[in-house]
C-alpha cells in the first residue's frame, strides 16, 4: 500500500491553471495521461482567485479543474490554497505581512508574506481552508491535502508587535513565572533582569550581541508559531475529511523548522529538493535530506517538488544534462520515496518563475525535455511494485534542533565555523560512499534498534538524552563540542562534555579553534597522520583509551580521539573520518560495499537501487541476483552502468 489510495507510484507535479486560459487545460490533462501522469499538486497559490472578496468565492473554475483531471486519471494533491494571503486581506489587514528584525514591515508583491503569528491571517486562512475542505470533501480527484506551502520559506519569523504579543505568551507557558525565566535565559548577565512580561520583546536588531538564551527561544517559538498556523488548518481538514492525507512540503535539511515535530503532526511527509546540476557532489548531499525524510515517520515519504531542469533562483542556473532527471527521481525512489513529483507541470510564460523548467516546457511536445517527462513516467510504472517498500538502516547519525539552533547562533561561541549541516555531511559522506543505509534520529529516540550511532555534534545536550544515549548497547561515536549545555543554553557544571562526561571517559579543559585555513596534524596509535581543521580541544582523559594524538602546536602529544568501550569521541574535526569511522563498523559488525566513485547503492526492501551519478560508465559487482525492473533483464555478477544511468534490481 501506498501512502495515497493511488496504486504504485505517484507520478505529476505542481500545476498552476489560473495562470492559463481554460483552452490550454484540455491539452493539459491529454499530455499529462500521455506522460503517465496520476497526480498534481493544485491551487497552492490560488486564495486571491478562490476568495477574490472576503467571504466571496469563486470556486467554479477550481471544479472544472478538478473534473477534469479525475477525468484523465489523475489525482488531486489539493491545496488550502493560503500560501499567499490576497491583496485586499493585506490592504484591510497591513499588520498581517511580516516585520523584519530592523522593524521593517514588508511590501505586497510577493508571496508568503504573512506574519505567522497575526490572529486576522490565521483566521482567514482556516475559514478559507473549512470552504475549500467542505466544497471538495467528496470529490474524487481528491487524494491528499497540501497546507501552506514550505513553510519558513521567504517567511521565517516576523518581529511585529503581535509576534511579541505570541512570544510572551508563548514564554508564559514555557517558564510560568518570570523568576523562572530570568534564571533560564541568565538575565543576569548585562543588566536584563525582568520584571514584568510586557517588557519582553522578540530578538530585534540591538546594539550588540543578543542574549543567546532569547535566541534559541525565538527559535523553538518561531518553529511553533508556524506550525500552529499549519495545525489550525489540519484541525479542520481532519474534521471535514478525517481520512484524507495531510501534509505540507517541507524543505530538505532545513534549520528554521523543528522537523521532528512538524512531521508527527502530519500523516505523511513531502519534502522539495533542489540539488544543484552544478555541484558535482549534490547527489551525496540530497541522499543525506531524503534520508532525513524517511526518517521522519519511519515509513516511505514523498518527494512532492523538484526541478526537472534547471531552478530560477540561483545565480546561474544550469540545466540537467540528458538522463540527469531520471536518475535524480530514481534516487528519490531509491531514498524511500513514494513517487517523484517536480515543480510544476507547464512551464510559465510569467512571472518570476518563467524561466523555471517543467515537465513541459515552452517549447512544448517536439522538446528533449519532454521526452524525457514522457519516458520517466514509464519507467515510474515499472517500478510501482517499489511503493510502500521499507528501508532496514543499521547506522543512525543524530539531528538534534535545539542543539543546531544552539550551535549556529551568532557572536557567542568559540568559533562560529561549526555548521551542523557540514558536521553531519563529513561523517554522512562515508557511509554513502560505502553503499550503508543511514537513518537521522532525535537523541530522545529509542537507539537500540540500530548498531552504530554517531552524533557529529551535540552541543546542547540534557542529561536525559545523555541518558538515552548511555542506554544505547551499540557503537557510539560523539563529535567535537557535545555536551557543552543544557536546554537553556548554560554550560553544563564543570564544562564540557556536561552529561557525556563518564560515557565517554573524557573531559574537555580547553576549546581550541583553528584560526581559517590553518590545520592540526593528528597521529592514531598505529603511526597513521591526519589532518584536523577549524576545530581541537584540550582533552583530558578520565578512563578512555586515546586512539589518537595531536603532533605539533600547542595541543602536542594530547589525545585527539579516544575510546571508551563502545564509546568513541572525536575532539577535532579530521578532514577524513574515515579511519575511526571503519574501526567503528567493523567493531559493529557492519558491512558497506566497494563502490566505484560516484555509484550509489541503496535498498528498499527486496529491491536495490544502483544509480550511476558519474560521467563516466562503471562497473559493479552485483551482490545479489535479480531483474532490473528498468530493463526486464535478468542480471548476476557485475554490469556495466553508462553514465548517469541505473539498475533497479528486485530480488528474492
Ligand atoms: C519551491 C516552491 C515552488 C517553486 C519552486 C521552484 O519549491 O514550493 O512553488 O517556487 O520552489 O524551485
Amino acid at each position: 500500500m501506498g501512502l495515497t489510495r493511488v496504486p504504485g507510484l505517484l507520478y505529476g507535479g505542481d500545476y498552476n491553471p489560473e495562470q492559463w486560459p481554460e483552452e490550454v487545460w484540455e491539452e493539459d490533462v491529454r499530455l499529462m495521461a500521455e506522460a503517465g501522469v496520476n497526480v498534481a499538486t493544485v491551487a497552492v497559490f490560488s486564495w486571491s482567485r478562490l476568495e477574490p472578496a472576503p467571504g466571496v468565492y469563486e470556486f467554479g473554475w477550481l471544479d472544472r479543474v478538478l473534473d477534469l483531471l479525475h477525468e484523465h486519471g489523475v489525482a488531486a494533491d489539493l491545496a488550502t490554497a493560503t500560501a499567499t494571503p490576497p491583496p485586499w486581506l493585506v490592504r484591510l489587514h497591513p499588520e498581517v505581512r511580516p516585520q523584519d528584525a530592523a522593524g521593517t514591515r514588508l511590501e505586497f508583491g510577493s508571496r508568503q508574506g504573512y506574519c505567522p503569528s497575526s490572529p486576522v491571517f490565521r483566521a482567514a486562512a482556516v475559514r478559507l481552508a473549512r470552504a475549500v475542505a467542505e466544497r471538495y470533501a467528496d470529490h474524487p480527484a481528491l487524494v491528499m491535502w497540501h497546507v501552506g506551502n514550505e513553510y519558513a520559506d521567504h517567511t521565517t519569523e516576523c518581529f511585529c508587535e503581535e509576534s511579541a504579543r505570541d512570544f510572551r505568551s508563548w514564554l508564559r507557558a514555557r517558564y510560568t513565572t518570570l523568576d523562572g525565566l530570568n534564571a533560564a535565559w541568565g538575565t543576569s548577565c548585562w543588566g536584563q533582569h525582568y520584571t514584568d512580561w510586557g517588557q519582553l520583546e522578540p530578538p530585534r536588531k540591538a546594539p550588540g550581541p543578543v542574549n543567546p538564551a532569547q535566541l534559541l527561544d525565538w527559535r523553538r517559538f518561531s518553529s511553533d508559531a508556524l506550525l500552529a498556523c499549519f495545525e489550525a488548518e489540519r484541525a479542520v481538514l481532519k474534521e471535514v475529511t478525517p481520512d484524507v492525507p495531510v501534509t505540507t512540503n517541507f524543505m530538505s535539511v532545513l534549520r528554521d523548522l523543528d522537523y521532528w515535530k512538524w512531521a508527527a503532526a502530519e500523516d505523511l511527509v513531502t519534502d522539495d529538493a533542489y540539488p544543484d546540476p552544478a555541484d558535482p557532489r549534490a547527489h551525496v548531499k540530497v541522499a543525506l535530506s531524503y534520508d532525513l525524510m524517511r526518517s521522519l515517520k519511519r515509513q516511505p515519504w514523498l518527494l512532492l517538488e523538484s526541478a526537472p531542469g534547471a531552478v530560477s533562483w540561483r545565480e546561474v542556473n544550469v540545466p540537467k544534462a540528458p538522463g540527469v532527471m531520471r536518475l535524480h527521481s530514481l534516487q528519490a525512489l531509491a531514498h524511500g520515496s513514494d513517487g517523484v513529483m517536480f515543480f510544476q507541470w507547464r512551464q510559465a510564460r510569467y512571472g518570476p518563475e518563467k524561466f523555471h523548467s517543467a515537465m513541459l516546457p515552452h517549447g512544448g511536445t517536439g522538446t528533449r525535455q519532454w521526452r524525457e517527462t514522457v519516458a520517466l513516467g514509464a519507467d515510474v510504472r515499472r517500478l510501482a511494485g517499489v511503493a510502500g517498500t521499507e528501508t532496514r538502516a543499521e547506522v543512525a547519525l543524530v539531528l538534534d534542533w535545539d542543539s543546531w539552533w544552539g550551535l549556529e547562533a551568532p557572536e557567542s561561541l568559540p568559533s562560529n565555523r561549526l555548521k551542523l549541516h557540514q558536521l553531519l555531511l563529513a561523517w554522512y559522506a562515508p557511509l554513502h560512499a560505502r553503499g550503508i543505509a543511514v537513518d537521522l534520529t532525535p537523541p530522545g529516540r529509542d537507539l537500540n534498534g540500530y548498531r552504530v550511532v554517531i552524533a557529529p555534534n551535540l552541543y546542547l545536550c540534557t542529561e536525559e538524552q545523555a541518558a538515552n544515549l548511555a542506554s544505547f548497547r551499540g557503537q557510539l561515536v560523539v563529535g567535537p563540542f557535545s555536551g557543552v549545555v543544557d536546554a537553556d543554553d548554560q554550560v553544563h557544571p564543570g564544562g564540557a562534555p556536561g552529561p557525556l562526561r563518564e560515557l565517554l571517559g573524557v573531559r574537555v579543559e580547553e576549546f581550541w579553534p583553528l584560526p581559517d585555513g590553518e590545520v592540526q596534524r593528528v597521529e592514531t596509535a598505529d603511526g597513521r597522520g591526519l589532518t584536523a581543521s577549524t576545530w581541537t580541544e584540550w582533552l583530558e582523559t578520565e578512563g578512555a583509551e586515546v586512539l589518537a594524538r595531536y603532533r605539533g602546536g600547542p595541543l602536542d602529544g594530547r589525545p585527539a580521539v579516544t575510546r571508551n568501550g563502545t564509546a568513541t569521541y572525536l575532539s577535532c574535526l579530521p578532514e577524513d573520518p574515515a579511519p575511526f569511522l571503519d574501526a567503528v563498523l567493523a567493531a559493529a559488525g557492519v558491512t558497506g560495499t566497494e563502490l566505484p566513485e560516484g555509484v550509489e547503492l541503496c535498498r528498499r526492501d527486496g529491491h536495490l537501487f544502483l544509480l550511476n551519478h558519474g560521467a563516466e560508465p562503471a562497473t559493479v559487482s552485483l551482490p545479489t541476483d535479480g531483474v532490473d525492473l528498468l530493463t526486464g533483464r535478468q542480471l548476476s555478477g557485475t554490469v556495466v552502468i553508462a553514465a548517469h544511468d541505473a539498475v533497479v534490481l528486485k530480488h528474492s
